[in-house]
């Protein structure tokens, strides 16, 4: 049982989740002309706080995680059910079998290993003219996640050099912009970068 399973029902409660999905939506809606007709994936979609600012916004959402426990979470919204199918698996070895018009994804590329593999596998989940869209934590000094680093392989990002994998993966376009900062107190900030790409 992975850490997010154990504490996927509590997962909703924090009040600073929210506000991150939150923040990191509407940064997301402002950078990207989503359209009611598009498929998407959200990435590492969990209990699906950022999945559900989609509703309204786009024809369907592919929520994969590796974590059963939170996707559980997720498929007891009602208000979801008609817009979400969830995939309880890792996309790099086995891949959806559609083409989607965008990927989202909030502050789960830290916990891929290998980010020139998942980067490719995202192009390779893309139509042409499909969108990229991933939030995750600028570098860091590895005091981010109190309870421990347990599944957490990057201490956040270098912007530049996401951007050169990115270039590397196939993706043009590439726009970072901060959309929240996380305040811990003790003067402890973490900013969040939302980071754009299409497939052209
Ligand atoms: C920090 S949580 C973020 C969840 C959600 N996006 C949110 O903002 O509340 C990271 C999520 O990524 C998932 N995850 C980690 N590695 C993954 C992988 N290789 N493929 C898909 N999901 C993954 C975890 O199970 C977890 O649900």
């Amino acid at each position: 049982m992975s850490r997010f399973d154990k504490v996927a029902k509590e997962w909703d409660i924090s009040d600073a989740r929210t506000a991150l999905s939150e923040n990191i939506a509407k940064t997301l809606i402002d950078n990207v002309s989503l359209q009611t007709t598009m498929n998407i994936i959200d990435f590492g979609a969990g209990t699906g706080l950022l999945t559900s600012h989609m509703l309204g916004r786009v024809a369907s959402v592919a929520a994969v995680d590796i974590s059963a426990g939170m996707l559980n979470q997720l498929a007891q919204k009602e208000e979801l059910k008609d817009m979400v199918t969830p995939y309880c698996q890792n996309i790099i070895h086995e891949p959806l079998e559609d083409d989607f018009d965008g990927i989202i994804s909030a502050m789960t590329l830290h916990h891929v290993k290998n980010t020139d593999e998942i980067l490719k596998v995202f192009y390779e989940h893309l139509k042409e003219g499909g969108f990229l869209a991933l939030a995750d934590l600028d570098k860091e000094d590895g005091s981010f996640h109190s309870h421990g680093n347990e599944g957490v392989f990057h201490f956040g990002f270098e912007r530049e050099a996401l951007h050169v994998k990115l270039i590397d993966a196939g993706f043009k376009e590439i726009k970072f912009t901060t959309a929240y900062t996380i305040d811990k107190g003790e003067g402890k900030t973490f900013p969040i970068f939302l980071v754009t790409a299409l497939k052209v």
